[in-house]
């Protein structure tokens, strides 16, 4: 009988599509796929599942002020991140996408079975939220105010929510963490997700948002939807039809073993997710693992910093191999790397151009030189060709084993070590001496098989981190087998088979060209980029000057789009006794219906004036960036009368 095969489930985080893809994000999807391919070629039935996290207040107000609907932004986006990673050679099985419907009805069912065991009830919250995080935070939780994650300032939130009983599960997830060592990894970050985060005691986790409508419906009180982390996290498992009729893809390779994501998203994982599955009574994932970061300057790389390194840009100089080599050896296992044009140009030029690239052009040049481009017969060995041999047939173990612990940097240098070795095999062997002699012809011929035999060795082990170069190699070998089998002995090429010299595989570059080259291109322009400079403040006023502006909170009744006037919204607000017309220039940032029932802070004795024909009583308070792109009015709080001073 067909023995059958072991399954391996990996998954990657699924991404935001507010921006498009920088080359950290692309750092976990990148190690997701050579560990996937190496899963594949070892044996295993891989399911590699990546996709996008659409719903969300962020998203919503993206697409707001791009002024097109949340489905058609997403559309987009996920079609651009879609495309990146067929740039990058990301070898998934599984796309999802939490506007699926499949994993919408899934989530909502997921919610009310929480619900129904009693793990989810109805209160209400008061809190800070931070939008771009979708988090919600303690007071005691913000850090000088602020988002402790990414340290922008957090939004006021009150309003009635679902809660997820978190502290019913902390004990028992406490214990499974410490008599399961490997299901949070690396060690460094189990520690801190339990001395930081379970130890203190877990708060219930608001699972319902009521503020906007992008996300998915609690379906038994649809004025609620459901909190995007309970909904994105689900993924794992909806992707695999769980929650639908077809469940065959759960059975078969659910729990998972690892979901591979960045450190900062780990008390998700290694929290939220676990108790939600202890709460609907599934398997757990087998490994949590949070890697290191890919910084740049020091810090970590992100639209918000304008510090981004764009991998579209980068492969049209680089190629894609390239990248994914520096991605791969670059950052340490769990440990953070850095991205610098220069030291990713030097990595190229010593590791794939001149190691690697080198000795393969080095050795079908010298099989077409000697022998016509006939791979020869071995036949005269000798001592010194053993330690090489060994070497060869070792290395795969070790790759296996350092890629089984996660650790692909790790990986890379074990194969990195034999190409060395074979580097060094030429300068021992010398075959232009050999060739000057023809009584060492068939020493010659065995040097050259060797080489040949131990490049093609090579071409298989690297083929999950750089799968075009690995064929590109095989290419020029002639040969076409890439198994794991392959690489157990050192007789995979059959003598006679024809190489057939390529293209140079990774040329050598001019770093100080080449920089300039992408300065101009202002690629660099984005990695130095710092801070703005704060405007210069207004000139001092006095407090009596201040006294002269009354500020009261006033709450829109009515808001419609004037004709005619893009950018302006008529509203009528109420001040309590009086309403007032008031023309604001926000209707690139809002549509009429947002405004509705919204209390505001009205200027309420700037002089009238007429706007596009329309008398303006007043002015509402809004904040903006600089260049305008984002900008919010200023809530007033709700709970106080309309009419009332603002001092
Ligand atoms: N949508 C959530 C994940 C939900 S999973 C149920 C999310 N998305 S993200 O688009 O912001 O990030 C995706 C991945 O990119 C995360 O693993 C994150 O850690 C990783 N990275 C983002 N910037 C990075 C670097 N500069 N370096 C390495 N990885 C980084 O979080």
């Amino acid at each position: 009988m067909c023995e059958e095969k072991k399954t391996f489930y990996i998954t990657t985080p699924i991404y935001y599509p507010s921006t498009s893809l920088h080359i950290g994000n692309a750092y976990t999807t990148v190690a997701a796929d050579a560990i996937a391919r190496f899963k594949r070629l070892s044996g295993y039935d891989v399911m590699f599942l990546t996709g996008t996290d659409e719903h969300g207040q962020k998203i919503q107000r993206i697409a707001e002020e791009n002024g097109v609907k949340p489905k058609e932004y997403v559309d987009k986006v996920v079609d651009g991140i879609k495309e990146l990673w067929q740039l990058m050679n990301i070898s998934y099985d599984k796309f999802i996408r939490t506007t699926d419907d499949s994993h919408i009805k899934a989530v909502q069912e997921i919610f009310v079975k929480l619900y129904q065991n009693g793990d989810i009830y109805k209160g209400s919250y008061e809190g800070a939220y931070c939008t771009p995080c979708e988090s919600f935070w303690t007071d005691t939780q913000l850090l000088d105010g602020k988002c402790p994650d990414c340290g922008r300032n957090v939004e006021k939130a009150k309003e009635e929510a679902y809660f997820f009983k978190m502290s019913k599960y902390a004990e028992r997830l406490l214990q499974y963490i410490e008599a399961n060592p490997s299901f949070i990894q690396p060690e460094s970050r189990k520690n801190e997700m339990i001395n930081n985060f379970l130890k203190p005691g877990l708060q219930d986790l608001c699972v319902s948002r009521t503020s906007f409508n992008w996300g998915i419906p609690v379906e038994f009180d649809k004025s609620h939807v459901v909190y995007v982390w309970i909904d994105a996290l689900s993924n794992y498992i909806t992707a695999l039809g769980y929650g639908s009729e077809n469940t065959k893809l759960y059975e078969r390779y659910w729990p998972a073993d690892v979901h591979l994501i960045g450190k900062d998203i780990l008390r998700f994982h290694t929290i939220y997710w676990p108790i939600m599955l202890m709460a609907l009574e599934l398997p757990l994932p087998k490994q949590i693992f949070g890697h290191g970061w890919l910084l740049v300057d020091g810090g970590k790389m992100s639209k918000s910093k304008g510090n981004v390194v764009d991998p579209v840009i980068l492969s049209k100089h680089f190629g894609v191999d390239s990248i994914r080599y520096y991605l791969l050896r670059e950052i340490p296992f769990g440990s953070d790397g850095t991205f610098t044009n220069e030291t990713f140009i030097k990595k190229i030029n010593s590791d794939l151009a001149n190691d690697l690239g080198n000795l393969v052009s080095r050795t079908v040049a010298m099989i077409e030189k000697y022998f016509d481009g006939v791979i020869p017969a071995p036949i005269a060995t000798e001592t010194i060709d053993n330690e090489l041999i060994r070497l060869a047939l070792d290395t795969p173990e070790l790759v296996e084993k350092s890629l089984d612990d996660l650790k692909l940097s790790e990986a890379l240098s074990h194969i990195w070590t034999l190409i060395g070795r074979c580097n060094k095999y030429i300068d021992e062997t010398t075959p232009w001496i050999l060739a000057k002699d023809e009584d060492q012809k068939e020493r010659l011929g065995t040097v050259l098989y060797n080489l040949a035999e131990a490049l093609r060795i090579i071409s298989v082990l690297i083929s999950p981190f750089l799968p075009d170069t690995s064929d590109k190699i095989r290419e020029q070998l002639g040969v076409e087998i890439c198994t794991w089998d392959s690489v157990a002995s050192f007789d995979g090429i059959s003598a006679g088979t024809k190489v057939k010299k390529g293209n140079i595989i990774f040329p050598r570059i001019d770093v100080e060209e080449k920089l300039k080259e992408l300065e101009a291109l202002k690629v660099d322009d984005n990695i130095q980029k710092e801070e703005a400079p704060l405007k210069p403040i207004k000139p001092e006023i006095t407090i009596e000057d201040f006294e002269k502006v009354d500020l009261r909170i006033a709450k829109v009744l009515e808001c419609e789009a004037i004709k005619g006037a893009k950018k302006l919204l008529k509203l009528k607000v109420d001040l309590g006794g009086e309403t007032r017309q008031v023309i604001s220039g926000i209707a690139k940032h809002y549509k009429p219906e947002d405004l509705v029932g919204k209390s505001v802070v009205l200027v309420a004795n700037l002089k009238p004036a007429k706007l596009r024909g329309e008398l303006s009583e007043g002015m509402i308070l809004a904040a903006s960036n600089d260049d305008d792109s984002i900008l919010y009015v200023i809530d007033a709080p709700s709970e106080l009368k309309v009419g009332n001073e603002i001092r």
